[in-house]
């Protein structure tokens, strides 16, 4: 065997080693569930069986950490009819079984805390809010008392995954949300604390870390998610919050949402290395960095953590294959094709609702095989 082989036999291999974080309990393997909406919460947030089927048969099928879809911290912060709600003590109780069947398995059980701001669901969400007003969704400006309100909430959320028995929370700092919309030049015009700076446009996020290194017990993970562009982000901004996310010391970790891991920046200024690159040479501490984004195979998973990342995230394809990281020992194993049918994701413990969300996706389910 040459060398290359064996480099890649390496890389290989490291993807199927512990990663500790600072806090909590260690991942077996670098590879994590993605946090994907399955839409089939019911309308009041809480938990179908369907929901605890899907979450389960991830865990069984070997993912280091499972995170939940985005759970909503207040009532107004609602994207979607079927998302998860974790606004009130009533959402603990069917969180806790998802939290159970994930710890059972010896994966890490991580929940996805998150506000739509002016992305909420306008059918049932009357008062959306934003940093400033919004003409396209017609959102009102939230006052500095009720930022502080969110930030409190984002908290409390933290407190009841707490309770419900997850190892940590994220915070959804990406894709054009609430947390997302405050460090957006383009959605924060404020002139109170909270807008303004790239300090002050992240207040938000550094009140909510704080909040919940505060409330929550000293080994509760903390996670971040963010886009490093689209939405309004800088990437030179970004890559100046991270930085200073990850050397604080309060995250153990920062998640990439990039939807395309390999992808290059689309600020052509930026465009000397990988869009990935621009993070990885950052000082870290003790926070480990994460990336999502078109990893389908082992090779490219492993291609990321070569790249400079600690752990992968995978998303659809984990939708497609539930023991994904099982089938990643062998290298060279590529997912199916998509699209595929309803009835081969109802055999993946996709309930017919998630299914039906899964239309929405370009591509992705058969359009013969529509789940009544
Ligand atoms: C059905 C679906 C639901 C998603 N829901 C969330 C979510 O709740 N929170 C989040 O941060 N990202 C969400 N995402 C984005 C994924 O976490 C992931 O970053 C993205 O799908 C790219 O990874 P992939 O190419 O492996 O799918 C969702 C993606 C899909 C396909």
């Amino acid at each position: 065997m040459d060398a290359s082989h064996d480099g890649a036999d390496q890389a290989h291999a490291r993807l199927f080693t512990p990663l500790s974080f600072a806090r909590g309990p260690a991942m077996a393997n670098r590879i994590a569930l993605a946090p994907m909406t399955t839409d089939q919460a019911l309308p009041d947030g809480t938990l179908p069986p369907d929901e605890l089927r899907w979450i389960a048969r991830r865990a069984q099928g070997g993912f280091g950490l499972v995170m939940t879809s985005a759970s909503y911290v207040q009532p107004n912060g609602k994207a979607g009819g079927g998302q998860t709600g974790l606004w009130s003590d009533a959402h603990i109780p069917s969180l806790a079984q998802l939290a159970q069947a994930i710890r059972v398995q010896g994966r890490v059980a991580t929940l996805q805390l998150h506000h739509a701001g002016c992305r909420a669901w306008k059918r049932t969400v009357s008062d959306i809010v934003a940093p400033s007003p919004h003409a396209e969704t017609g959102a009102r400006a939230l006052s500095t008392a009720e930022v502080e309100q969110v930030a409190a909430d984002f908290v409390a959320a933290a407190v009841r995954a707490e309770h419900a028995g997850f190892d940590g929370v994220e915070l959804h700092g990406a894709h054009g949300y609430l947390l997302a919309q405050f460090l957006s030049v383009e959605d924060n015009r404020r002139d109170d604390r909270y807008g303004g700076s790239l300090e002050n446009r992240a207040r938000l996020i550094t009140e909510i870390i704080a909040g919940v290194r505060h409330a929550c017990r000293p080994d509760f993970q903390l996670g971040l998610r963010l886009s490093p562009e689209r939405w309004g982000m800088r990437l030179g901004e970004m890559r100046e919050l991270a930085a200073r996310f990850m050397q604080d010391g309060d995250l153990d970790w920062l998640d990439l949402s990039l939807w395309d891991a390999a992808k290059q920046p689309e600020d052509a200024s930026f465009a000397s290395r990988p869009l990935l690159g621009w993070f990885t040479d950052l000082p870290r501490g003790g926070t480990r960095l994460g990336v999502a984004g078109r990893i389908t195979t082992p090779r490219a998973a492993s291609a990321m953590l070569a790249a400079g990342a600690e752990f992968v995230m995978v998303g659809r394809t984990a939708i497609l294959h539930p023991d994904w990281p099982r089938l990643a020992r062998d290298p060279a194993f590529t997912p199916l094709p998509t699209p595929v049918g309803a009835d081969y994701l109802a055999a993946q413990d996709c309930g017919a609702r998630f299914i039906r969300y899964l239309h929405t996706f370009q591509n992705f389910v058969a359009s013969e095989q529509v789940a009544s």
